[in-house]
């Protein structure tokens, strides 16, 4: 077991901070380390708590007739450069646990989550949990930016970065293969289909795009079958779907390391919920699920 520089760190859950002021002052660790100082202050960039942003987005609405109604307008509206955003401040409660869709933050996690990323990727440095790391769903590339920012505070110069995406939003519910994604209407929300030239230049404007971060373009599908890494040490699912959150446990998770880390940003979707409790079923997983903030879960893999 690699005892190495790395500071041991329980991944667990952590109590929520109700003050706004102290949301932006804090960030889940206590010790100034130059290694902590610098990921708290690329988690409050990355998320905009830092410099708050002054409108909002709004997904879709939720009426199925003002949905169609939202997306005219907002087609029209687009071939003049224009929005609709909404003036309503940031909340930064909001912001810490990834409730809203911000305008143009890098990740929609949250605090908290990019906080539980953190402790996740420390912890199997300090265990020297052999892989690399992955996020299945990346939007605009926040969460798989932090990644290489923690791996690059620690010093590790053996692990890669996977991202993979359609970089075109979310599949079209197949109903008859997955009927929980039946009624999913996410394939529809444009504001989720970020083209991966812009995922690289959010990279590079970190300074952390580089020959150890890797994008897999295209459906999860087509793609995690034949994904080229050996093993993972982290695994963290954000596609949102039943189709999407199985095809990445099927591909991915028997190349999850033991001792490595299962995250499941959409646990409070109801189809990524089922895919999970299916997954976990089928394979008999009985590792515990540990809340992250009123979203998300994780577990680690304790043996094969
Ligand atoms: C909620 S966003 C991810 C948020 C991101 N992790 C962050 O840090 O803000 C969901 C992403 O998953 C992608 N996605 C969902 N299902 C997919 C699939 N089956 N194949 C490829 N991409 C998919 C979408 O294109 C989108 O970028």
């Amino acid at each position: 077991m690699n005892e190495g520089p790395y500071e041991r760190v329980d991944a667990g859950n952590e109590g929520a901070v109700d003050s706004a002021l102290a949301i932006a002052a804090e960030s889940g660790d206590e010790k100034e380390s130059p290694e902590t100082l610098y990921l708290n202050l690329v988690k409050k960039c990355l998320t905009r708590l830092l410099f708050p942003e002054q409108h909002q987005l709004i997904l879709s609405p939720q009426s199925r007739m003002y949905r169609i109604a939202w997306r005219y307008a907002q087609s029209l509206l687009a071939r003049f450069q224009l929005d609709i955003v909404t003036t309503r401040p940031v909340d930064p409660k909001e912001r810490q646990e990834g409730l809203d869709c911000p305008a143009s933050a890098e990740t929609m996690i949250g605090l908290k989550r990019l906080d539980n990323l953190q402790k996740c990727i420390v912890d199997i440095l300090y265990h020297g949990v052999p892989g690399d790391l992955i996020e299945t769903g990346v939007w605009r590339g926040g969460a798989a930016i932090f990644m290489r920012a923690v791996l690059k505070a620690y010093g590790d110069e053996q692990r890669h970065i996977w991202l993979a995406d359609s970089f075109q939003g979310l599949p079209k519910p197949d109903a008859k293969k997955y009927p929980a994604d039946a009624r999913d209407t996410l394939w529809q929300v444009a504001r989720l289909a970020v083209p991966v030239e812009e995922v690289k230049e959010n990279f590079r404007r970190y300074g952390l795009l580089d020959e150890r971060v890797h994008f897999l373009v295209g459906w999860f599908r087509d793609t995690l079958p034949t994904a080229p890494m050996q093993r993972l040490a982290i695994l963290r699912l954000d596609g949102d779907m039943y189709e999407s959150t199985m095809d990445a446990l099927t591909h991915l998770y028997p190349k999850l390391s033991p001792g490595g880390y299962v995250i499941i940003d959409d646990f409070a979707l109801p189809n990524c919920r089922a895919a999970v409790e299916d997954f976990r079923a089928q394979h008999r997983i009985a590792e515990n699920l540990v809340a992250i903030d009123h979203f998300a879960k994780f577990w680690q893999r304790l043996a094969f």
